[in-house]
């Protein structure tokens, strides 16, 4: 695995050479069965903290810097992460801060902890056992970051202990389906964000004690503007979440809906006896005597139907601001979603047929086996086969990329 340590900073001359030495020479040996590299993205720091990091460079082939428009931390955190995954070809990023409040013998303990248990995401955890806050900390300080953490987790009902810290390794195969162009904060909350997407996507994310250390050299640059920044991310993330889930069941709904008509038109018409006419000379073969019934074909046909209709729905409505416009493009996405697709055709022309067949073909029979379908067989499958085809590939409308590429075998829960 390739790990990279993305350091974002501003104005951490004092600090930023001695973390490079700490990292190079004394940290990334320890870890011996991966590649770690670091990457420090520096606005511009008018305290010349990017020639400190040139300078290490010449020594250490490790290191590698980015240089950006101060953007704030979530911005220039994306743009870190961009760079680590095309340029870097990372397989994981870790998210650290020069200013010592991490510890950089907690490096290993977070790699170690994917190592073991596959997590998609391992945060440096300050409210599990073991972890810790600075004594320092006001009492306000230490309740607006413990209470803060604990709302968002209520209210985006995500199982982390310590959703803000800024002490992250994530794999790449669970970021670069991360929409790191729109995150909804630029400043400090886009952490949140982050885990939100990676939870939802259902990554298996695991905590590691860890403990938050008082700066020692120059300042914090979070403000008070940022808690409120994280209440709206927090909010925006909870409705956008229930806004998607509603627009999903209103497109499943309609897809029965067509379905279900679809069926029941196909089932009457003169194309699906002509169907089954033709392979009437099967109908005495065991097992395969269905594809001389019409409502097997009527069944195939409303599935047909229905995924035109989920299509169109998916790539106008529920992912609108992603739609394919482009011609090709939509023709590919399209086949490709019809190859994903593919098994409610067969599920519904195997489970309508048999259904017929056994319990008579009447009306009652076909859409009482269509339900049962789609209940049982097709619901879960595509819950399946979305999770392991269209999520990765719906931003990459090549039908090469149709392929079983886990990001790993117990990365998801
Ligand atoms: N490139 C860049 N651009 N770096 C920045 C910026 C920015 O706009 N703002 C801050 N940084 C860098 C700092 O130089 C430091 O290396 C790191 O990001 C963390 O910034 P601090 O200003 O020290 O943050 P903090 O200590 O108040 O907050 C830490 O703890 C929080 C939880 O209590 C961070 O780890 C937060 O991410 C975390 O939420
Ligand atoms: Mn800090």
């Amino acid at each position: 695995m390739k790990v990279i340590v993305i350091i974002p900073t501003y104005n951490e001359a004092k600090n930023i050479g001695r973390m490079l030495d700490i990292l190079v020479k004394e940290e990334i040996p320890q870890v011996k069965k991966h590649n770690v590299e670091v990457l420090v993205v520096d606005s511009h720091s008018p305290d010349g903290t990017a020639e400190i990091v040139r300078e290490k460079m010449k020594k250490y082939r490790a290191v590698h810097i980015l240089e950006t428009d101060k953007g704030g931390l979530g911005a220039d955190y994306a743009k870190g992460m961009k760079y680590a995954i095309k340029e870097m070809k990372a397989d994981a990023v870790i998210e650290f801060d020069a200013d010592f409040q991490h510890d950089p013998k907690d490096i290993k303990r977070l790699i170690a902890g994917m190592d073991e248990t596959g997590a998609g995401q391992v945060i440096g955890s300050r409210y599990v056992a073991g972890g810790g806050v600075p004594k320092a900390w006001g009492w306000n300080r230490k309740a607006m970051s413990f209470f803060g953490g604990l709302f968002a987790r209520v209210v985006l009902l995500i199982n982390v202990h310590d959703l803000t810290s800024g002490f992250k390794l994530t794999k790449t195969s669970f970021l670069e389906r991360v929409d790191l162009d729109n995150l909804l904060s630029k400043s400090y909350a886009y952490k949140l964000h982050i885990t939100h997407d990676i939870a939802k996507m259902g990554a298996k994310i695991v905590e590691v004690p860890i403990i938050f250390y008082e700066r020692k050299e120059g300042v914090s640059k979070i403000s008070r503007k940022d808690l409120v920044d994280s209440l709206m991310v927090v909010a925006k993330l909870r409705l956008r979440g229930s806004k998607r889930f509603i627009k999903f069941g209103i497109v499943g709904f309609v897809g029965y809906t067509i379905n279900a008509l679809g069926l029941r038109f196909f089932a009457q018409s003169s194309l699906t006896s002509y169907l089954a006419g033709t392979f009437a000379y099967l109908d005495n073969y065991p097992g395969l005597g269905i594809v001389a019934e019409s409502s097997a074909w009527a069944g195939a046909f409303g599935a047909e139907l229905a995924i035109v209709s989920n299509f169109l729905f998916n790539n106008f409505w529920t992912f609108a601001a992603k739609k394919i416009t482009n011609p090709i493009q939509f023709v590919i996405k399209f086949l490709q979603f019809n190859l994903s697709s593919i098994a409610a055709v067969i599920v519904q022309f195997i489970v309508i047929g048999t259904s017929v067949k056994l319990f008579g073909d009447t009306e009652k029979v076909r859409q009482f086996a269509l339900v049962a379908a789609i209940i049982f067989i097709i619901v879960p499958l595509n819950y399946t086969i979305y999770n392991v085809f269209i999520w990765k590939t719906w931003k990459l409308p090549i039908l090469g990329r149709l392929s079983l590429r886990r990001p790993s075998a117990s990365g998801t829960k």
